[in-house]
């Protein structure tokens, strides 16, 4: 493409035009913090090669989408994941196993496609490296950065001048330049905005959700110069059709995804309190949101368990960050104190339900169906469906996990549960935790043991002739 000329405003015309342009470029240098020329060699540089780092639920689904149009390498230190993927299989159910097909066998014969590695050393051949590695909460409920900094090591070793790290993981404000960065710059030696750049764009996809997918959904983009944000923006604008959204710094791009989600576990524990609320006055909740929600401005969120490693923990890397800047945040941590309890409120209510039968508890046996995070994905992952079953455990209720998605063996070495996949007994407790599509035409009455069984719906599509309660 030819250049547009730099014209010079008439103002200036005290000065050559060379010295004009001349004084321009070096002021991009300055703000850039770079050396003479590299601006323009960052912005116009090769084409990208892509190396995706971490091959999971956010991994996987973006390195098929960038690997129909570049050369995609995609790197896990799972070496299980990596054979299960070049293999053509994933046991995330995320991505559409015909276009992980198709683009591990165009990667065959062209330049562009996917292929997968373990190996450090395949990284080497890459220039733009996308970080999607996971970003938990410890024990204390802090944030665990352990992978994210693992993978800068990693990266720091095989950086070379004019690469570009571009972080997808969830964090707080300020992670990238100030935790990530000085990672990347002291493992590989090489100086930050002049040898290499960074990027922040945060992921928004949603596990399960077929129609709102990673190109379906806008994405907000951020570089650590102007001009590297552009060139981010441009990789992403590349692929996303619903477009991008530019922010003004990685930190804006940072904030703007925690706040996405802790806005959402705020909304949630709202409901939820009222839920507490009014279950002690004997008030369906559904039923007032319904009528609340003729409204034109109420916001229609429904009770429920907050799991998952996005909404039940990103609150927690906003809530740190404050903390350490001396803020001590009140209404995201009662928000989160709120959603915590919600599984706990919810084992303590059948059990009343079923003493207000008399009903036996100790030795009773109760039915929970589902335990994934959420409905229609295997994803179990700080899934608060534990909480119920433990609760129901220490009153002796002999308790039964059901989930057709959820892999068990995973359940057993994450929870040390052992899942069923067909139902064969009669319960005196049956509690619909989950909404996978499966329950909808599940036959409840056939799981009552008697007519003193206990039916709870904590995500209200059980008809309500049949259930005992609800959230
Ligand atoms: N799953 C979602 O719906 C979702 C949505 C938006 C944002 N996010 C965020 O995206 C990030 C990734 O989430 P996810 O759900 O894809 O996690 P995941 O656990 O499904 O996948 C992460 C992958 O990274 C790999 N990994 C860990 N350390 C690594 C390292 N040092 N080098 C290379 N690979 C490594 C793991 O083996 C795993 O395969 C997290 O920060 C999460 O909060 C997730």
């Amino acid at each position: 493409m030819k250049k547009r000329p730099l014209k010079k405003p008439h103002y200036l015309n005290v000065f050559s035009n060379n010295a004009y342009i001349q004084a321009i470029n070096q002021l991009i240098r300055y703000t850039n913090n770079m050396q003479p020329g590299q601006e323009e060699n960052i912005i116009s540089s090769k084409p990208f090669k892509i190396a995706i780092i971490g091959l999971g639920y956010v991994g996987l689904p973006l390195a098929i989408e960038f690997a129909k149009k570049y050369d995609v390498l995609g790197f896990d230190i799972n070496q299980e994941r990596v054979t299960e993927l070049s293999e053509g299989s994933d046991r995330t159910k995320e991505a559409s196993i015909e276009d992980l097909k198709h683009v591990i066998e165009l990667k065959k014969s062209s330049d562009v496609g996917l292929k997968f590695s373990f190996d450090v050393a395949a990284l080497k051949e890459y220039n733009t490296f996308i970080v999607t590695v996971p970003t938990p909460i410890n024990q204390f409920k802090a944030p665990d950065l352990t992978p994210l900094i693992k993978a800068s090591e990693m990266l720091g070793k095989i950086l070379k001048k004019g690469d570009l790290v571009i972080y997808e993981s969830t964090v707080y404000p300020g992670c990238t330049e100030e935790d990530c960065v000085p990672v990347l710059e002291k493992t590989s030696g090489l100086k930050f905005n002049t040898d290499f750049f960074a990027g922040y764009s945060p992921e928004r996809i949603n596990p399960g959700d077929k129609i709102n997918t990673l190109t379906k959904i806008k994405k907000v983009t951020s570089g650590s110069t102007p001009a590297i944000a552009e060139r981010v923006d441009q990789l992403y604008r590349s692929i996303i059709t619903a477009g991008t959204h530019k922010a003004s710094s990685l930190k804006v791009a940072e904030a703007s995804k925690a706040i996405e989600n802790a806005q959402r576990d705020v909304n949630i524990s709202f409901v939820n309190e009222l839920a507490l609320i009014f279950d002690r006055m004997n008030i369906d909740t559904n039923d007032v949101l319904d009528a609340a929600g003729t409204k034109w401005n109420f916001l229609k969120y429904k009770p429920g368990l907050v799991g998952g490693h996005c909404i039940g923990v990103d609150p927690y890397y906003l809530a740190h960050k404050a903390e350490s800047l001396g803020y001590h945040p009140q209404v995201i941590l009662s928000g989160r104190r709120v959603n915590d309890n919600m599984g706990m409120f919810v084992a303590n209510k059948v059990v009343k339900l079923m003493i207000n039968k008399e009903q036996k508890i100790a030795g009773a046996k109760a039915l929970i169906l589902g335990i994934a995070f959420k409905e229609n994905c295997p994803d179990i992952r700080n899934t608060r469906v534990v909480d119920i079953y433990f609760e129901l455990k220490q009153f002796g209720i002999d308790v039964e996990i059901h989930d057709p998605w959820a892999d068990a063996a995973e359940v057993k070495h994450e929870y040390s549960i052992d899942i069923v996949k067909d139902i064969n007994n009669k319960y005196d407790a049956i509690i619909l935790a989950v909404a996978h599509n499966q329950y909808e035409t599940l036959d409840f009455n056939s799981l009552k043991r008697d007519e003193k069984s206990v039916i709870f719906d904590t995500k209200s599509i059980v008809d309500r002739s049949l259930i005992d309660a609800r959230l």
